[in-house]
């Protein structure tokens, strides 16, 4: 009976197998294995640094772009002054709005690129939403909420600001005291802007600050102490740059309504006759 069964069964595996086998079978494993192990990869660190890193150059654009925008409340003359350094006449003798258009085209591919890298760490999926509430209320800690806040008001942004940066790329002759307000109030954007002001400056105020905790910026001793130093500084960010926002969005509405009969006139500095180019 024994002697059947032993026949009947596979040949058993070699306990030792030949010296000459054993390399191959070494490799093919180490191959299993390291391909198992993305830990050893050093891709996940360094696409983690450029979507730092391309969220840190929209940030600073961001800044520099609502006090360029905010030159209106100073006078006419300065926004309009401000809109055509940007084209470039000074260099080449003659406007070019297609620098403007391209520098948008420029913001829009950041733009996508960095919503693309944030994209990897958004939960997909009804599990894993579900695997994330369930840490969040565990941990119980403010910064885990922000971070929810943070790709909730990205997710938002990515589409408001397309809207704004296809005026930009296709219309960037119509930039001036007249003829922004005008596609402010006359042209029904001033429901976006607002959106895409409180969006833009939570977002980017967030972004800042858990940039600032990654990187260790202003760490103090106390890691306690240095997060609400950070969180002081992240709601005055975010105060300033909406309150600043807002003021000249109300200063866009304002112009745009007292100008709503004249739709289509160009602006010109006082004793100048309006640039002609790019009519609408
Ligand atoms: C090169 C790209 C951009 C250009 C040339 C540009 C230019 C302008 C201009 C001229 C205005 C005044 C209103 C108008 O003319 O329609 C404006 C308003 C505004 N822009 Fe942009 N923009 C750009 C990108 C962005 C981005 C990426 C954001 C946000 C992430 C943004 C947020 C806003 C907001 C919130 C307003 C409303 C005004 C305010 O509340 O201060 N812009 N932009």
């Amino acid at each position: 009976m024994r002697q059947i069964a032993k026949t009947a069964l596979a040949p058993a595996l070699p306990e030792n197998p030949p010296a000459a086998a054993r390399p191959q079978q070494n490799d093919r494993a180490h191959r299993v294995l390291t391909d198992a192990q993305p830990a050893n990869s050093r891709w996940p660190a360094r696409l983690d640094l450029l979507q730092s890193l391309s969220g840190l150059v929209l940030a600073l654009f961001l800044v520099a772009h609502m006090f360029f925008v905010a030159t209106i409340l100073i006078s006419h003359e300065l926004f309009y002054s401000v809109a055509r350094f940007f084209e470039g006449g000074w260099l080449f003798g003659e406007p070019q709005p297609a620098l403007v258009s391209m520098v948008a085209a420029g913001v829009t591919g950041l733009l996508v690129a960095h919503a693309w890298l944030a994209m990897r760490k958004i939960p997909a999926g009804y599990r894993q939403v579900h695997a994330f509430s369930g840490h969040r209320r565990r941990l119980r800690h403010g910064d885990t909420s922000l971070w929810w806040l943070q790709a909730m008001s990205g997710f938002a942004l990515f589409f408001l600001t397309t809207i704004h940066l296809y005026d930009m790329v296709s219309q960037p002759q119509l930039i001036g005291p007249y003829e922004s307000a005008e596609r402010v109030w006359t042209g029904g954007m001033w429901p976006i802007y607002l959106a895409l002001l409180f969006t833009a400056e939570v977002h980017g105020g967030i972004a800042l600050y858990r940039l600032a905790v990654k990187w260790g910026w202003f760490a103090d001793i106390d890691a306690d102490a240095g997060r609400r130093r950070l969180r002081r500084i992240r709601h005055a960010f975010s105060t300033f740059f909406i309150t600043l926002g807002l003021v000249t969005l109300l200063a866009y509405i304002d112009l745009g309504r007292a100008h709503a009969d004249r739709g289509g006139e160009r602006y010109a500095l006082p004793g100048h006759v309006a640039v002609g180019h790019g009519k609408p």
